[in-house]
């Protein structure tokens, strides 16, 4: 079997990235000793560069305001950082400026569809898609919806190696079909699913399509124009920027046709006690003030990412996935659950004969940190007959003796447990 040393000197890969993400280099207090930190839960939450960290600071050391509202230097400073890391992800992910609607993440950017287009354009008899992978935040507010309007929500079976069935999918397509909502790449099993075929079906019905883009922004190029997706939704925190922020993208001529979501603040344009009339996008759907030093964080987070290459860390996380899953099948008794063959760096397993949330106390005691449980997607654990799965989320700033390190703390784990 190939060796890290090995691995590393064949692809010299982005070691480099760790000198930039100060968490990685603690020692976490693991029992009665302190342990080097092995961070494999990024898909729960990433870690965040220098760059991010300090632009926080740097926000509240030099230019904390309210934003847009104020004539003065600070609010100006603060507004324009806030309005150029809205043009930052438009660019990043080739939407128009108006179309980036700051949310608090993936989970608000849901609700707010399913609550203004749903409310608004959805009745009963209508149907809603999903697919059988989703977070539960894909499910729950379209269940919401559903109960509300008398909808009724169809879910696109998966195999068992967790990919959706194409076949089965567009059998449920059909004039009812009003929304499509799935997730671009499963947090569980990674799967990347074909979305952007998915979304040329659903079209053909006259559907729109809602991409939970979560877990692909920190991976994989996203380009909205070229998936012609009608919302997309993911999160700052899963992309290397601070919790509380998040993006829905949505194409202009429907967030138009849209009532705002929440009133107050920002997201008018006059009040009376008779009428108000609404703000022009994307401040209709912004009310309040927002996560300022969250949002100019997204757009440093999105140039940090750049600076080292979408198509680097593709390539070379899809290497750190390679010799990961040789590395953990060779273990006896363990089984990798999600084996698409179109996936994201996520290995998630089960050890015959012990529990996950057993072997992620052991991992953790020797200073791995990973992800037990449902992972937010209880119906796909259903569907799979598990109770839940350990799961190791590799970032770019992971590398092949963190893997090793993973396999020997499991069989050592296995040992104690079994
Ligand atoms: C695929 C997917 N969708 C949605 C979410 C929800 O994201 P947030 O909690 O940041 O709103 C997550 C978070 O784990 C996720 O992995």
């Amino acid at each position: 079997m190939t060796s890290a040393n090995a691995m590393e000197k064949e692809t010299p890969g982005l070691e480099w990235t760790r000198k930039d993400f100060p968490l990685l280099h603690k020692l976490i207090k693991t029992g009665n000793k302190e342990s080097k930190l092995i961070y494999l839960d990024n898909a729960a939450t990433s870690q965040k560069p220098l760059a991010v960290i300090n632009t926080i600071t740097d926000y509240y050391e030099r230019y904390n305001s309210n934003i847009h509202r104020g004539a003065h230097y600070l609010a100006q400073l603060a507004t324009e950082a806030y309005e150029n890391s809205r043009k930052k992800i438009a660019a990043h992910i080739n939407a128009n400026e108006n179309e980036i609607n700051f949310v608090r993440g993936t989970t608000e950017a849901v609700n707010l569809v399913a609550s203004t287009y749903g409310r608004k354009f959805l009745k009963a008899g209508d149907e809603i898609i999903i697919s059988a992978l989703e977070h539960h935040s894909n499910i729950v507010p379209w269940q919401m919806l559903c109960e509300e309007k008398g909808c009724i929500l169809r879910v696109i079976p998966i195999t068992d190696t967790g990919e959706i069935m194409f076949e089965e999918y567009l059998k449920l397509l059909n004039s009812k079909t009003k929304i499509v909502s799935v997730g671009y790449v499963s947090n569980a099993l990674g799967t990347i699913n074909p979305v952007k075929e998915i979304i040329a079906e659903a079209h053909k019905v006259g559907a729109v399509v809602f991409i939970d883009a979560a877990q692909a922004l920190p991976h994989i190029k996203v380009d909205v124009k070229d998936l012609d997706c009608d919302f997309l939704g993911f999160s700052g925190h899963k992309v290397f920027a601070s919790t509380g922020i998040g993006v829905l993208y949505g194409k202009e001529k429907l967030l138009e046709a849209m009532p705002p979501y929440m009133g107050g603040g920002e997201m008018i344009k006059t009040v009376t006690f008779e009428k108000t009339t609404y703000n022009d996008l994307p401040y209709k759907f912004e009310a309040g003030t927002p996560n300022i030093e969250g949002g100019i964080s997204l757009g440093v987070a999105l140039d940090y990412i750049n600076s080292v290459g979408l198509e680097q860390i593709a390539e070379y996380e899809h290497k750190l996935l390679e010799y990961g899953t040789e590395k953990l099948t060779a273990i006896d008794g363990l089984k990798i659950i999600g084996t698409a063959k179109n996936k994201s760096s996520v290995l998630s397993f089960l050890v015959e004969g012990t529990h996950p949330y057993d072997l992620g106390v052991l991992l953790n005691e020797q200073g791995i940190a990973v992800r037990t449980g449902h992972h937010c997607c209880e119906p796909l654990m259903n569907r799979l007959g598990i109770p839940g799965t350990c799961r190791a989320s590799l970032a770019f700033y992971n590398n092949f003796e963190e893997i090793d390190l993973l396999a020997e703390g499991i069989q050592k784990a296995v040992k104690l447990l079994q």
